[in-house]
């Protein structure tokens, strides 16, 4: 295997008596992009700043390229970042900006400007070199930082929330963009948000984090329909929690309970008997809010998405005495919880 571009070893931060980072081992892989997800609080931006080298970790190694880097001051470590906050010079042209990281390292004129227009091109700004940044838009701020970032050639690029502050609709325009700068560059890139919709359109290895624990990663397609634990699945919007017959505890997808009328056979699924408490009109679905006894016994609120084209079954109204169809192959088995989850119950 090729050493990763980044490893944490055994790593915790501790702040006074609180523990931000608790024992990490994480491995970065090289030309990749890793995401950190988790609520806020669970420790991301920490873990972020212990791999830039803005603080030193109280215990464990920070491992770069397969060296060890734990005492290495940041401007040694030759790593991009890009905050919230984009933190634009305001009085350098967006070009200077660009060019200011080369700058600092020495690189001579004509060749930070020429890192510059590269950096700029890939991020579509080619043609806005000359303004200030409060000549731009924020999604244009947003890449002038991205792009400030890049032009240093970073061994890795580290982005904090960098879509945070924009606005639903360019929010998702620029994941499209990060993806395809990532893999026009090649570049390593760690992305912290607490966004999964994000998180699994951006990834190629997600990372879930808990009270600066890692819970569970892994690919997207192998994280998403496999939530280890009940709080992995609230996080990844698995709305429906059931104790099975057996005692098994499983998560289920509104979109994966089908409402069919009361006598309708099973089939292969699970299925069992529920009340419609409240239909929601949503455009292309009605979200519907059940109450029913689960398999195991247990009285459970429900939400089911009921969509008109699919739907086998009549539509549903309050107070209709339904089935509702968990297919086998949808239910997402849950380890036991050690503790008691915060969210949505
Ligand atoms: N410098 C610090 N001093 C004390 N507590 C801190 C410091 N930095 C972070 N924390 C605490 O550590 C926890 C994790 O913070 P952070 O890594 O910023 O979380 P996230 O980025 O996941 O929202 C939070 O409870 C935060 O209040
Ligand atoms: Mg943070």
């Amino acid at each position: 295997m090729t050493t990763p571009a980044a490893e944490l070893v055994g790593v915790s931060q501790r702040f006074g008596g609180f523990t931000a980072v608790d024992a990490i081992d994480l491995q970065i892989p090289r030309g990749r992009l890793t995401t950190l997800l988790g609520p806020s609080g669970c420790g991301k931006t920490t873990t972020l700043r212990l791999l830039a080298g803005y603080s030193a970790p109280t215990s464990g190694r920070i491992l770069i390229d397969g060296d060890d880097a734990t005492r290495t001051p940041p401007e040694k470590r030759n790593l991009g970042m890009v905050f919230q906050s984009y933190a634009l010079f305001p009085h350098l042209t967006v070009a200077d900006n660009v060019a200011y990281g080369p700058k600092m390292r020495g690189v001579p004129a004509a060749e930070r400007r020429r890192r510059a227009d590269e950096a700029l091109d890939l991020v579509g700004l080619a043609h806005l070199g000359d303004r200030k940044p409060k000549q731009l838009s924020g999604g244009q701020q947003q890449r002038v930082a991205l792009a400030r970032a890049i032009a240093i050639r970073p061994r890795l690029l580290l982005l904090d929330e960098p879509l945070s502050n924009l606005d639903a609709r360019l929010r998702v325009q620029m994941r499209a963009e990060i993806r395809r700068i990532q893999s026009e560059t090649g570049l390593t890139v760690v992305l912290v948000t607490h966004d999964q919709d994000e998180a699994l359109e951006l990834s190629d290895e997600m990372v879930l984090m808990r009270a600066g624990k890692i819970v569970q990663s892994g690919a997207p397609r192998d994280v998403f329909p496999a939530p280890a634990d009940r709080f992995v699945a609230e996080f990844l919007g698995y709305e429906n929690f059931l104790t099975l017959a057996d005692g098994r505890q499983a998560a289920v997808r509104p979109e994966h309970l089908r409402i069919v009328s009361a006598d309708a056979p099973a089939g292969e699924a699970v299925a069992f008997d529920a009340v419609v408490r409240d239909v929601a009109y949503r455009g292309v679905d009605l979200l519907v809010t059940l109450e029913a006894t689960d398999p195991g016994g247990h009285a459970v609120r429900l939400l089911a998405d009921h969509r008109a084209d699919t739907a086998t079954g009549p539509t549903p109204s309050a107070g209709d005495r339904v089935r509702l169809l968990a297919p086998e192959a949808r239910l997402a088995l849950l380890e036991p919880d050690p503790t008691p989850t915060e969210g949505i119950s």
